[in-house]
């Protein structure tokens, strides 16, 4: 009490406040998203995205020594295919963008992620196979373990299954199994809300759905402990790690799900997260420290590792100040 406490104390120099402090960001801890388009011939920044590119194949060695200099040693691959069918048939085909990718970035010794979803590769535009205006689920999740395999046989270290099917984690599990994959982890996207903030990434990833939403997949954002059931599930049918996703507006999921879960728990600061961020920097409005401030939030929330495509640019900071 007051007078022989004084919480100001702690706070008298910035060596001891580091001291003291509850939270760091570490960049082992941190994971690159990147986008591979088959249609481009040189890195093109995204629109939505400013400072955030997607890359073509012939680009990807330069690009890896550049991330691996800002001490990045993580990358989540999104393929952007030159052609689209119903079927999504690009996702699982050998000679897709993303199964041609992947060697660039183990060549490099990055530990590579593959999401696996099929609405860059349907030209619905879907998560999955169409039935009734609807996407089937039990269809769908044949097909995730289809490309689960092909990605494992590129190389991919893991794989992040982000379509929110009942069963896709079993279903991959089953098929990565029965190919010889026991050993690829599975991350994966448990509780993935049906959120705005994905409005830039399906700008980068060419992939809005052409009819209708996601609402009859992904999970209606007022609902935490439907949440809750949704990680049990998972983990349940064998994941490896769990997420919440997108992780701004849900702390407190977070937050809830680290300490019901004893599993690795993955936070995804998605693309309208970046670009609110990043335009309210450009526009003088937030000052860079912004970046700090919010990655931080994330990992005081729970999480053990984020996602987030700030992940360069902290690489490129902690690496210019000898940090961390
Ligand atoms: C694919 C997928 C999406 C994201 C990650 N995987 C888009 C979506 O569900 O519409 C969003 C990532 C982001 O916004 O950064 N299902
Ligand atoms: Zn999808």
């Amino acid at each position: 009490m007051y007078p022989q406490n004084r919480m100001r104390r702690l706070r008298n120099s910035e060596n001891l406040r580091n001291l003291v402090s509850e939270t760091s960001i570490l960049r082992e801890k941190l994971i690159m998203p990147v986008f591979i388009n088959e249609n481009i011939k040189k890195p093109e920044e995204i629109g939505s995205m400013p400072g955030i590119y997607a890359y073509p194949l012939e680009s990807l060695d330069s690009y890896c020594e550049k991330l691996g200099k800002a001490g990045i040693r993580n990358v989540l691959l999104f393929g952007i295919p030159s052609e689209k069918d119903s079927e999504g048939s690009q996702a699982y085909d050998e000679n897709g963008i993303v199964q041609k990718a992947v060697p660039y970035f183990k060549k490099h010794g990055f530990l590579t992620i593959t999401d696996l979803c099929m609405c860059e590769y349907t030209d619905h535009g879907h998560c999955g196979i169409i039935r009734n205006n609807d996407v089937e689920n039990d269809t769908t999740i044949s097909y995730y373990g289809r490309i689960a395999v092909s990605q494992a046989k590129s190389g991919a270290d893991v794989i992040a299954p982000s379509g929110m099917m009942d069963g896709q984690v079993y279903a991959i599990r089953k098929a990565l199994d029965e190919n010889g994959f026991e050993n690829i982890p599975i991350m994966a996207y448990s509780a993935k809300y049906a959120s705005v903030l994905y409005g830039p990434f399906r700008d980068a990833a060419q992939s809005a759905p052409s009819f209708g939403n996601r609402k009859t997949y992904q999970m209606d954002p007022p609902n935490r402990r439907e949440a809750m059931r949704e990680i049990q599930r998972d983990i349940e049918e064998g994941a490896d790690m769990i997420m919440v996703k997108p992780a701004l507006f849900y702390l407190d999921v977070i937050r809830e799900a680290r300490e019901r879960f004893d599993l690795p728990l993955v936070a995804y600061g998605v693309s309208g997260e970046y670009s609110m961020i990043m335009n309210a920097i450009k526009n003088k409005l937030l000052s860079e420290n912004a970046i700090e401030e919010y990655v931080t939030s994330i990992f005081r929330a729970g999480a053990d590792m984020v996602i987030t495509y700030f992940a360069q640019y902290l690489g490129e900071k902690f690496e210019a100040r000898m940090g961390r």
